[in-house]
């Protein structure tokens, strides 16, 4: 298997899916619109929308249900990002090698395009219900799924206590906690999502949920280290943010080379149990791979 080009082919299927969902620019909110296309549209890995559309096929699935979901995956990981750089958060100026969003349209446009993005995705997601109206079951099962980890008790969970402990000292279990949350539930719900639309059972669901929570655990870390070891060009967003922001990160907790391990250890766990479940999910598991040994 050529992995970097399967994979480039993936990116591409990902962004021709965004294209397609994304608002036309145009009305009287055009400019908002304009945010929401440059902000989604500026490249980004797509891993999120390609570990869930993997993790459907894995599953058997095969029908158009999952692009709403992919699309809307991608968006609410765009607007992350716009409200991640704003000035009140991060306060970081680039992002995927461009001007942040805010720092291109305002901080108002960079807001209400966060905005924007969270609440078409979700307008977006419910667009499966008339692709295949047969699997509203399941439809409403990954939606449930969707708004838990992007919200309040997943994703934006994580980001309150990131910003609530910069310059603090914390335990390593809130540490754990703001990994889990702040990265971790987005990729979960891929990867569930992904499960669900294509008719796993409960019992699969909470194996996949455990795989991409070690996953997203050990992305994050990455995500740390990276931000010591690499370079604003390289990264595409500003190298040194988190020590400018006094954030907890795992090199800070425990230098860099336990911190590998670390993502070693964790990422080879979920491996593990990948491989243990009776699918073709040799794709899923390069995927894997790719994620933890990034440079980007
Ligand atoms: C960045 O995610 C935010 C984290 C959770 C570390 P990605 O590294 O997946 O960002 P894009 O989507 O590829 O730009
Ligand atoms: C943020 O983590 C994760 C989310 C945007 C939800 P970071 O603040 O470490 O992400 P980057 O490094 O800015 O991409
Ligand atoms: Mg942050
Ligand atoms: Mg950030
Ligand atoms: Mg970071």
């Amino acid at each position: 298997m050529d992995f970097n080009k399967e994979l480039s082919e993936r990116v591409g299927y990902v962004n021709d899916i965004l294209l397609k969902y994304l608002p036309p620019a145009e009305g009287p909110q055009k400019t908002v619109i304009d945010a929401m296309h440059y902000s989604v549209m500026s490249g980004g890995k797509r891993i999120r929308a390609i570990l869930m559309s993997e993790t459907y096929k894995m599953f058997g699935g095969k029908d158009e249900v999952i692009e709403p979901f992919i699309a809307a995956m991608e968006m609410i990981q765009a607007y992350s990002l716009v409200h991640d750089d704003l000035p009140a958060l991060d306060n970081d100026e680039y992002r995927r090698g461009i001007k942040s969003t805010h720092a291109m349209f305002g901080e108002a446009i960079g807001i209400l395009a966060g905005d924007a993005l969270l609440n078409y995705a979700f307008e977006t997601a419910f667009k499966a219900f008339s692709i295949k109206p047969s699997a509203s079951k399941q439809i409403a099962g990954a939606l449930g799924i969707f708004g838990r980890k992007a919200g309040l008790y997943g994703m934006i969970g994580g980001q309150v206590v990131d910003v609530e402990t910069e310059n603090k000292t914390i335990p390593l279990e809130t540490l754990d906690f703001i990994h889990h949350k702040k990265c971790g539930a987005l990729i979960e719900a891929s990867m569930m999502i992904g499960a669900v639309l294509a008719g796993a059972d409960k019992e699969e669901v909470t194996v996949i949920e455990a795989i991409a929570a070690d996953v997203g655990f050990a992305f994050q870390i990455r995500d740390d280290i990276l931000d010591v070891t690499g370079t604003t060009e390289t990264l595409g967003k500003p190298a040194g943010s988190d020590d400018k922001n006094g954030k907890n990160t795992y090199v800070k907790y425990l230098g860099i080379k336990k911190a590998e391990e670390e993502v070693d250890s964790v990422s080879n766990r979920a491996l593990l149990k990948l491989m243990s479940l009776p699918y073709d999910s040799v794709f899923l598991g390069e995927l894997i791979k790719s994620m933890i040994n990034r440079v980007k």
